[in-house]
């Protein structure tokens, strides 16, 4: 199991320090694997504070990055960038990304590409729209995006990573029914080659649901964007896995 706080564009440099001690914490005792994707500018210091935190297994990555190693792409940070600073892994092809920064199938496979290729593990990200799901049609929309998004990537279950978020249940307070994040999920593994690749559920996960969405079968964990921001909120939830899916 597996739960990554996204922090989005929020958190400064000066509010790392607490946060992340509180989290890393929690995170050494925690039964699951704890990530922060933070801004490209707390990684360092969100590193060293998890420094002084001797066996925390919290890990700090990034929320996008581009796929050349490096050159004329001002305002860009590519993946040796971010591995060098300390990041663990990044998260590719957010709805936010897709949505307002243009990104698509195409260059998340590329990106996620980068990230694998410098040993980090890459968090695709695949959901429906309200509209498509009220118009049946998640299923075609999940395919297309996993088999796209995907494409050319080794499905390794050590450096591949899968967030289902469905767009309309993200910072919305409206979050999937567990039934139908696990359909969803179930779904989406279907669609793997390798079966034991780990499936996220992200959109308004929150400590009041976090147990009922980690029981279920092909929900490996979640990724948490507004409860990562308050660390009483995201230590509860990464306090919440089940009996049944301990290793
Ligand atoms: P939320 O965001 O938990 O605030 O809904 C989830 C995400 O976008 O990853």
């Amino acid at each position: 199991m597996f739960v990554c706080g996204n922090w989005k564009m929020n958190i400064t440099i000066k509010e790392v320090m607490p946060l992340v001690k509180s989290i890393g914490k929690a995170a050494k005792k925690a039964n699951c694997e704890v990530g922060l994707a933070v801004p490209y500018t707390d990684i360092a210091v969100a590193n060293q504070a998890t420094l002084g935190l001797f066996g925390s297994k919290l890990q700090i990555g990034a929320q996008n990055c581009h796929w050349e190693p490096k050159g004329a792409f001002t305002g860009e940070i590519s993946a040796q960038m971010i591995k060098e600073i300390g990041g663990k892994f990044c998260i590719v092809g957010h709805s936010e990304r897709r949505q307002y920064f243009g990104d698509t199938n195409e260059t998340v496979a590329k990106r996620a590409k980068a990230v694998m290729d410098y040993g980090m593990r890459a968090i695709v990200c695949v959901g429906e729209t309200l509209e498509e799901r009220n118009g049946g049609k998640t299923k075609d929309v999940l395919k297309n995006q996993i088999e796209n998004s995907l494409k050319g990537l080794e499905q390794s279950e050590n450096l591949l990573v899968i967030a289902y978020e469905p767009i309309w249940a993200i910072g919305t307070g409206k979050t999937a029914t567990s039934q139908e994040a696990e359909e969803a999920c179930e779904y989406i593994r279907s669609l793997l080659k390798n079966k034991k690749i780990m499936i996220l559920y992200g959109g308004s996960v929150k400590p009041t649901n976090a147990l009922e969405l980690f029981s279920q079968k092909d929900i490996d964990g979640a990724l948490v964007g507004g409860a990562s921001l308050v660390a009483d909120e995201f230590i509860s939830i990464i306090n919440q896995i089940p009996q049944s899916k301990l290793l």
